[in-house]
């Protein structure tokens, strides 16, 4: 088994990023700006934003983080999004989800300005996306097509299976996988709850993407052998041994998979580091445009 390195490429990448914003800075220019908006302390979000804080100023990129509590108002959240997308000073920015209950998700992503939306989850990114538009593509299924193409593992014409269908991952990720383009061009099963033979579909994939949120659930007995794991899930796991109380495990049995698999990422240091480069690449293109 080959390990796909994540954190090591998003690493080299974000010195290409900043041998790059360097230079717009020699030439008096200022840097790319990428923007964050946390409400409330859920400490997923919170661990998310530190590191796409750590990764701008690794990337030479400048960054806000702008923090409000979770009793923030709909309005007042509104009010910020407006401002962000009148301030020429910020390129792109994100508001981190989830949000709490009291906010309607879909009006908060309705009003970023799409120039602005480096997420990719406005609805008129996501619908150039699927029409293989020129788009910022979602930060996940990004930084993953830059890791298949990486690694040179071939995606025309295998059978590939996308485990999960939310908005952010699986659906976009089942789409751009399967879309005529260089990492593409593959016959793309999306399996979800409600799959009967699910685990047929997955034994039947040369590459499977697993990102539905349960921590190890694709075992070595449903995987061909020889397919390529992609894992994108991140489930904190208790564990007494660990200083913190719990360790990161993935969605896919890393340990009983390494002898039956040809690549495979890790959790963490996979997919994570890549949904950061993802989103630095979709930030550099804002400025650049
Ligand atoms: N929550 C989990 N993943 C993401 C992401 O990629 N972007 C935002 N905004 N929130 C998230």
């Amino acid at each position: 088994m080959e390990l796909i390195d994540g954190r090591g490429l998003a690493l080299k990448l974000k010195e290409d990023l900043r041998k790059k914003t360097d230079k717009f800075a020699e030439a008096g220019r200022r840097r790319p700006h990428l923007a964050a908006i946390l409400v409330g302390n859920d400490p997923a979000s919170e661990s998310y934003v530190r590191n796409k804080v750590r990764s701008c100023e690794q990337a030479g990129f400048e960054s806000t983080l702008i923090r409000r509590p979770s009793e923030v108002s709909e309005s007042e959240l509104l009010g910020l999004i407006d401002e962000l997308n009148s301030n020429s000073e910020i390129d792109g920015y994100i508001v981190q989800l989830p949000l709490p209950m009291h906010i309607d998700e879909q009006k908060v992503l309705l009003a970023i300005k799409p120039s602005k939306d480096v997420d990719g989850f406005h609805p008129m990114n996501f619908g150039k996306m699927a029409l293989g538009m020129d788009s910022f593509l979602p930060a996940t299924p990004y930084g993953i097509l830059l890791m298949l193409e990486y690694y040179n593992i071939p995606t025309e014409g295998k059978e590939v299976v996308v485990i999960g269908r939310s908005n952010i991952v699986g659906t976009p990720m089942s789409i751009l996988l399967s879309r005529k383009q260089k990492v593409g061009n593959a016959t793309v099963t999306l399996v979800h709850s409600r799959t009967q033979n699910l685990a047929n579909h997955i034994k039947n994939s040369d590459i499977v993407i697993a990102a539905i949120g349960i921590p190890e659930f694709v075992k070595p007995d449903m995987v061909k052998k020889g397919a390529v794991i992609i894992d994108v899930g991140i489930n904190r796991v208790e564990d007494a041994s660990k200083k913190r109380g719990y360790r990161l495990v993935g969605d896919v049995d890393f340990e009983g998979l390494t002898s039956k698999v040809s690549f495979m990422t890790p959790v963490p240091g996979g997919v994570g580091p890549m949904t950061v480069l993802g989103l630095l690449m979709n930030t550099m293109k804002a400025y650049e445009m």
